[in-house]
């Protein structure tokens, strides 16, 4: 098979050095990639919400599969135009990608459905969103944005004070642009969080094993929110118990609630979950692999991917059986200097080998570029260094001593992953 792979980061780097373990995957293509995926793949110039350009590609290379990894794209209908030109696509249609771009409607789907989640209110007047705050005189309390806004449409207000900022921005100055027509104001709930990615062709889900990501960009969870800073599989947390009571009272529902709304979900459906004193509730669904989840769950994965990936595509997933290592995986992030605010580009990454490797572990690649065979830094995450281990203690003993030997102007990362 030839597959195309859209996206850049590390999770398309992940998935692409996963795909290509089976002797079934030819050839992959990647647009636009990065630095290290240039090593693994053949990089495409596409941008990934150019539509018409992926379509082009994907006819030009004669590609078998692609394979579309980002929200954006996903939201925007690019496996449904995938179809529509006769191209298998692997990914949740534009309706059922929804449950990550409106988030109005994933919880109106959890309340209708019975699904666990915090309480809400959901509001398209800033006024009125404000009175309903004052009135509540609750803190924290917890305000989202309906759209995507590239992970930062959460804003946990402390006080009134930080409330009104929050409403302001999202609702009047509309920071998030159309994403902030809506917001929803949650309940503060608290409790270890846990991911879990499941494969699903909207009949069958099969829960991959769970994760926990490291949000915030500072030890001790402190500083600000970014895309990731670091994961571990499993995650301690997420007993049988608890994983036997998601699978009958989140997992199974949540397929069944899309399809009876008409949207069956095909592809990787993600659940934030939170374990709270008050039992497990939904946090938010994503439409597609976590980043950096998938650098720390593909590693475990013992089938594969290609078989589970193309059983999606033609539904027939309860066909396939999934095995997966015993053995923990952990990632730990490479930024650059004062991400996720501002940040430098183009700054030499020392400590690679031609391949964009440690010997001893795989690096995944995020905001990386290959200029005359010097990777160098060209995004806010860098890289992901990932280690295998028979206990999680020796995976994360692994992966830090991989960080040790890499090193750019201004890296930072965090030292307590798996820590907690
Ligand atoms: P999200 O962008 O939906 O993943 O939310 C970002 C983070 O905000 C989550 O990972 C949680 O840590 C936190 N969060 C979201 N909703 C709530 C809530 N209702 N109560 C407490 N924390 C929350
Ligand atoms: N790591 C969180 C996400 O991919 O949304």
């Amino acid at each position: 098979m030839k597959i195309l792979m859209v996206g850049s980061g590390g999770r398309e780097h992940t998935l692409i050095r996963k795909l290509k373990e089976s002797p079934k995957v030819e050839r992959v293509f990647c647009a636009p990639g990065n630095g290290g995926i240039e090593c693994d793949a053949k990089c495409v110039s596409i941008d990934v919400m150019d539509i018409d350009g992926m379509i082009k590609a994907a006819k030009e290379l004669e590609v078998d599969l692609v394979f579309v990894a980002p929200d954006d794209p996903l939201a925007a209908g690019m496996v449904d135009k995938m179809q529509q030109a006769g191209i298998r696509a692997f990914g949740p249609s534009a309706k059922a990608a929804e449950i990550e771009s409106s988030k109005v409607f994933s919880k109106n789907l959890m309340k209708k459905y019975n699904i666990p989640t915090a309480d809400y209110e959901v509001f398209d007047d800033y006024q009125k969103a404000l009175d309903y705050i004052v009135n509540q005189n609750k803190f924290p309390t917890v305000i989202k944005a309906d759209g995507l806004a590239l992970g930062k449409g959460v804003i946990i207000a402390q006080n009134l004070q930080e409330a009104k900022e929050a409403l302001n921005s999202i609702m009047n100055d509309k920071v998030f642009g159309v994403s902030g027509n809506k917001i929803v104001i949650e309940e503060f709930i608290t409790g270890p969080e846990v991911s879990v990615l499941a494969f699903t062709d909207g009949k069958t889900i099969y829960p991959m094993v769970s994760s926990m990501d490291h949000k915030r960009a500072l030890d001790g969870d402190e500083g600000l929110n970014t895309g990731g800073m670091g994961t571990i599989s499993p995650n301690p947390y997420y007993s049988d118990e608890i994983e036997k009571y998601c699978m009958d009272n989140i997992f199974i529902p949540t397929v069944n609630a899309m399809n009876k709304e008409g949207r069956a979900f095909k592809g990787c459906l993600y659940f934030g979950l939170m374990i709270t004193p008050n039992g497990v509730k939904v946090i938010e669904y994503n439409a597609r692999f976590g980043d950096p989840e998938a650098q720390v769950v593909l590693p475990r994965l013992k089938t594969p991917l290609i078989d589970i990936v193309n059983a999606i595509v033609d539904e027939n997933l309860s066909n396939v059986k999934i095995e997966w290592s015993e053995d923990a995986c952990a990632c730990v992030v490479l930024a650059s200097g004062g991400y996720p605010q501002e940040y430098k580009k183009g700054i030499e990454i020392k400590g690679l080998n031609s391949d964009g490797q440690l010997d001893e572990m795989t690096v995944y690649h995020a905001g990386t570029k290959l200029e005359d065979g010097v990777f160098k830094t060209n995004g806010g995450r860098v890289l992901g260094v990932t280690s295998l281990g028979s206990t999680l203690d020796i995976a994360l003993e692994n992966a830090y001593k991989g960080v040790q030997k890499i090193s750019f102007d201004g890296m930072h990362y965090r030292t307590d992953i798996g820590k907690k």
